[in-house]
């Protein structure tokens, strides 16, 4: 025994790594990271109607919810103490089109949405995706032309479309859609119609990624989609790409990054924040969500220690908050805390 230490010490010398994890004290003392509620936004999904919330199967615990439900979620959410939400429409298969022209109605679900929240719990950020996938009948983010995903129409036209969902009180807009150029039309659209204080998140590196499955049962366009989104989503093996991707964001006047999705993306976490300095978000997208939520379902993994390690492994890769379907779950576990 004796021997064996000695050993030990001859190659440590003086260093032990376990001298500061030997008690739950000094632990705490040295943690580096720490999850707070003010770390998250909750995305929600929206459908017509009142009175309404409808579970999705994909998403265990996740509820499309009418907007009056949303309103009281929003209550509850802001109660806990969440900073902000994302909101996102599953609307009638009638209202979709080839060039997603309910995007362009000031009354349209999400903008309805907006309104009423703001009005009720003003204290909350309400944060909006200007995408066309939730609006288009082919489930694309852009206007389809032949078999193309129009640029620069896209862009003129989220633009506008962003401008409605800040009338309608929207407090920072987040484009999804990754057609080129989209944040500096959308900076200067909204800044000629007076909204210089809302701000733009940009979805500044988002993956063409097979994680966003149960998303797209949420607003039901998982069915309709034509193709893939590779023509404008970020293959998934270029991390150099998305740095210059968000490179551009950042010159055309992002406020905010995002990561989407979230784990198998850390590294461009990390490398957006070291390389910008701007707050960055990682979103923990629907994928991310289900998984974790079947294992623990089948007892395979603590699912509540698992949703914690995963969102504090997102603090430790640089990031300032994250988009997450655990956010009530967290807050509440804070809040016990
Ligand atoms: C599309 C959009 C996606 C998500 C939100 N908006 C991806 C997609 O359907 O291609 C994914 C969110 C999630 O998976 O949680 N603009």
């Amino acid at each position: 025994m004796e021997n064996k230490t000695h050993l030990v010490d001859e190659i440590t010398g003086h260093r032990r790594m376990r001298r500061n994890r030997k008690a739950d004290w000094t632990r705490r003392l040295v943690q580096e990271n720490r999850l707070t509620v003010d770390d998250l936004i909750w995305p929600i999904f929206l459908i017509p109607g009142t009175g309404i919330l409808e579970p999705i199967p994909a998403m265990p615990g996740v509820n499309r919810m009418t907007v009056d439900k949303a309103v009281e979620a929003a209550k509850e959410a802001a109660d806990l103490g969440i900073p902000a939400l994302a909101t996102f429409p599953n609307i009638e298969m009638e209202l979709r089109d080839e060039t997603g022209s309910n995007s362009l109605e000031k009354n349209n679900l999400i903008n309805l949405a907006t309104a009423a929240i703001k009005k009720a719990v003003p204290n909350i950020g309400v944060i909006t995706d200007v995408a066309l996938d939730p609006f288009t009948s082919h489930g694309h983010d852009g206007i389809l032309r032949g078999n193309e995903i129009v640029n620069d129409e896209t862009v003129e036209q989220v633009a506008l479309a962003a401008v409605y969902q800040a009338d309608a009180g929207a407090d920072i807009i987040a484009p999804s859609e990754m057609m080129d150029g989209r944040i500096g039309a959308i900076r200067q659209a909204l800044d000629a119609a007076g909204h210089q204080n809302v701000g733009i998140m940009s979805y500044a590196t988002k993956f063409s990624s097979a994680f966003y499955g149960p998303y797209r049962e949420a607003i039901s366009t998982g069915g309709l989609l034509k193709g893939d989104k590779k023509t404008y989503y970020i293959d998934p093996a270029n991390g150099t790409e998305a740095v210059r991707d968000a490179t551009l964001d950042v010159e055309e006047g992002a406020d905010m990054l995002m990561v989407k999705p979230g784990l198998p993306y850390l590294d461009i976490c990390w490398r957006l924040k070291e390389a910008f300095g701007l707050p960055t978000f990682a979103y923990q997208v629907s994928g991310e969500y289900a998984m974790i939520k079947a294992a623990a379902a089948n007892g395979w993994i603590d699912g509540e220690r698992v949703m914690l390690e995963t969102l504090l492994a997102f603090k430790r890769a640089g990031c300032d908050g994250i988009l997450t379907y655990f956010a009530m779950d967290v807050a509440k576990h804070l809040a016990r805390k």
